[in-house]
């Protein structure tokens, strides 16, 4: 058994202040699904760490981020999740204008400005590293970001036994037919904690046991052996509360994956169920010690979608209730982690939640000491 953080961990702003610091400023994250930023124009808005981002389609079809920060006098200039901008982002306080791809083209008034800025785009918004995969807009604020890969593949390759492990569920095709937003009074690495043991599975998740027999064994990690999912029940024909499937499997998916439940954390904010018809996406962002904003994503292939008489609620339903329970569970840890007895120990077969712990240690570097809040609360 190992013993791991102590209550501080989940309820100090000033560690989630270093996290945001070092973890969500520094790391690929998630931001949002790119269907509907096909136009030129349209973006969406996304907070990393302790800013806020633009993602926004250029005329040259370039997905872009651009810091959400007037080079003015520090505005926020879009509000909106998403949206259109049209041709150019204008500034509502004194009406600065910029490209779609940042660069500042008009200060009313100011012709001056403009010229001495403009040579050496010294007034343009500034960009920050941003990629699309999975059918995603992914963002780094990283100075130099290394390719949002080389940060996922040793994640893909340790759950799901290889880097191209997903290219079967085509996920950058398929379409969002339902998304779910769950405010949960825990904070975040108690979420990704929950999501990487599935010793929790017989007690709090009676649907989802019935529905996943490994489940009920208790000793799996979140989805049964490296690589290959846990197995759906024999009366099953697909995910779903009744057990019924929704959809016919996703095109290109193996025979082997036809009947299995699989997932796979990519740390820092994004966690992927794989399903046979259907994928869930989730996204959680921190929003204090003790409060994360979970955002769920129920995607199908169009066609499947588009089908006469689709209906997904009997899929969706069964993970929901899985998700409710989970979070009230995680909610109840952490009414425990303002204890100063707090503490918590992981059998070794949990080690997705060790594997999580090092990964956030490394990124916190030594600001992170194990059962040492003073050396994270005080530097
Ligand atoms: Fe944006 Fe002045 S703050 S134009
Ligand atoms: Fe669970």
């Amino acid at each position: 058994m190992k013993s791991s953080w102590d209550g501080t961990r989940y309820t100090s702003a000033q560690v989630l202040a270093h996290e945001r610091h070092d973890i969500f400023e520094r790391h690929w994250i998630c931001a949002g699904r790119t269907k509907d930023l096909s136009r030129p124009g349209s973006f969406l808005r996304a907070d990393a760490g302790t800013e806020s981002v633009l993602l926004v389609r250029g005329r040259d079809g370039e997905l872009r981020g651009l810091l959400n920060l007037c080079r003015h006098r520090g505005a926020r200039l879009c509000v909106e999740r998403e949206g259109d901008l049209g041709s150019s982002l204008r500034c509502m306080y004194h009406g600065w204008t910029y490209g779609l791809d940042g660069r500042l083209t008009g200060a009313p008034h100011l012709r001056e400005v403009l010229q001495e800025g403009e040579g050496e785009g010294r007034l343009d918004l500034h960009a920050v590293a941003a990629e699309e995969w999975l059918g995603y807009a992914w963002v780094s604020l990283a100075t130099a970001a290394a390719p949002l890969a080389e940060q996922m593949e040793p994640q893909l390759v340790h759950r799901l036994g290889s880097a191209d492990a997903l290219d079967e569920y085509t996920i950058d095709d398929l379409v969002a037919v339902d998304s779910r937003i769950y405010d949960v009074r825990a904070n975040w690495k108690m979420i990704f904690e929950n999501f990487s043991e599935c010793y929790h599975c017989p007690t709090l998740h009676p649907e989802l046991s019935a529905a996943l027999p490994h489940f009920r064994t208790g000793y799996g990690t979140i989805s049964g052996p490296v690589g290959q999912g846990a197995r759906l029940a024999d009366h099953m024909t697909g995910f779903s509360l009744s057990g019924k499937a929704a959809a016919a499997p996703l095109p290109r998916l193996s025979v082997e994956s036809h009947r299995t439940f699989n997932s796979v954390n990519l740390w820092p904010n994004t966690v992927l169920v794989l399903l046979p018809d259907h994928v869930v996406c989730f996204r959680v962002e921190p929003r204090a010690p003790d409060r994360t904003i979970v955002t769920a994503d129920w995607l199908f292939h169009p066609q499947a979608a588009a089908a006469p008489g689709f209906d997904p609620d009997d899929a969706i339903t069964l993970l929901d209730i899985a998700n409710r329970q989970d979070f009230e569970a995680s909610e109840r840890v952490q009414l425990g982690a303002s204890s100063a007895h707090f503490s918590s120990v992981y059998p070794p077969h949990e080690h997705v939640i060790g594997d999580f712990h090092r990964w956030v240690d490394d990124a916190l570097g030594t600001r992170a000491r194990s059962g040492e809040p003073s050396a994270v609360a005080g530097e």
